[in-house]
């Protein structure tokens, strides 16, 4: 049994203007210790696919069907409470998109750690700030950080706070979403490195969600390419880059731009991704896959096991 198990999540949105089915049918496993990235364009469901592991989809969204087990246990069907005192930050934690930007400006970075330990273990005021200052060192901040207001911090620092807060009450699983996404290069790097020892110290698992597949590279073992509120392939981060095989990765990893080498020239993808009120019925590349033939438009193609541990769902790999 894995870490983690979803199976067959489904969460839309319900608006005045229609049902956005912004994750529709993901599967995918994680190992303890396992790092995991999801990469796809904007829009593709990635954020809300993270807040259904955390049992905080905004509304008017719900997850509407599917299970995500941790050791076995479905987070779907357990109550708000049950969510909140066994899951939520304990097992699995959060790192959101633009949180650095979202610290409470009128609370030290001090008081903004010790929040969470305070109100989820029977820590002391004094055991949590020791705690604080343990984490902060960790993310490699000065503990005198502690003390500070956020606006008095760089956004490498803000991030490193952040990411501090989402170790608070050492979870096995983090979900970093678009972490360096507002950073720059340099700060990027730092930020990934950091990540990365974490993992390898902490031998917690990350999940890494990004629209950048560049930023995949460095840190995750695991590949899912997410395309229009579906896992189009999954697999090794060797696999993925070495041996691509929907239409749609091999655009993306031809979209990275490389540092290193020949100046290779930088693709981008035509076309536009599917309203989700509407997808098309077969393939949702389909409009934009420059391999489409027959059944594509019509039927979409199941997730096939490719070679092992390798999977993809695309009608060239799969007869009908
Ligand atoms: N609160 C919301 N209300 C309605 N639709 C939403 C909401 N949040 C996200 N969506 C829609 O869900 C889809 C997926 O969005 P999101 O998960 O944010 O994608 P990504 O993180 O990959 O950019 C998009 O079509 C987006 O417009
Ligand atoms: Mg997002």
């Amino acid at each position: 049994m894995a870490l983690l198990e979803v199976e067959n999540i489904r969460t839309y949105f319900y608006t005045l203007r229609g049902v956005v089915k912004a994750v529709d049918g993901v599967s995918f496993k994680l190992e303890k210790g396992e790092t995991l990235g999801i990469v796809g364009e904007s829009g593709c469901g990635k954020s809300t696919l993270a807040w259904s592991l955390l049992r905080l989809v905004p509304p008017p969204g719900r997850i509407v069907g599917g299970q995500i087990r941790i050791d076995g246990k479905d987070i779907v069907a357990m109550s708000e409470s049950e969510v909140r005192r066994e899951i939520r930050w304990k097992r699995i934690s959060m790192i959101f998109q633009g949180a650095m930007n979202a610290l409470n400006p009128v609370y030290t970075v001090g008081d903004q750690i010790i929040e969470p330990l305070l109100l989820h273990t029977n820590m002391t005021k004094h055991e949590a700030l020791e705690r604080a200052r343990e984490l902060i060192e960790a993310v490699g901040l000065a503990p005198s950080i502690l003390e500070r207001y956020p606006h008095e911090l760089s956004g490498g620092q803000k991030q490193r706070v952040v990411i501090a807060m989402a170790l608070a009450l050492k979870p096995d699983i983090v979900i970093a979403d678009e972490p360096t996404t507002a950073l720059d290069v340099v700060v990027q790097a730092q930020i990934l490195n950091l990540m990365k020892k974490l993992h390898q110290e902490e031998k917690m698992s990350i999940i890494l969600i990004t629209h950048d597949l560049g930023v995949v590279t460095e840190l995750s073992e695991k590949i899912a390419v997410m395309y229009a509120g579906k896992i189009v392939e999954f697999g090794s981060a060797e696999e993925i880059f070495e041996n691509p095989l929907h239409p749609y990765t091999k655009a993306l990893i031809r979209a990275v731009p490389r540092l290193k080498g020949d100046i290779h020239k930088l693709e981008y993808i035509p076309g536009t991704p599917p309203d989700l009120r509407s997808p098309p019925p077969g393939c949702r590349f389909a409009p934009r896959c420059p391999r489409r033939f027959e059944p594509c438009d019509k039927e979409e193609p199941p997730i096939i096991e490719y070679s092992k541990g390798h999977y993809v769902a695309c009608w060239l790999y799969s007869k009908r």
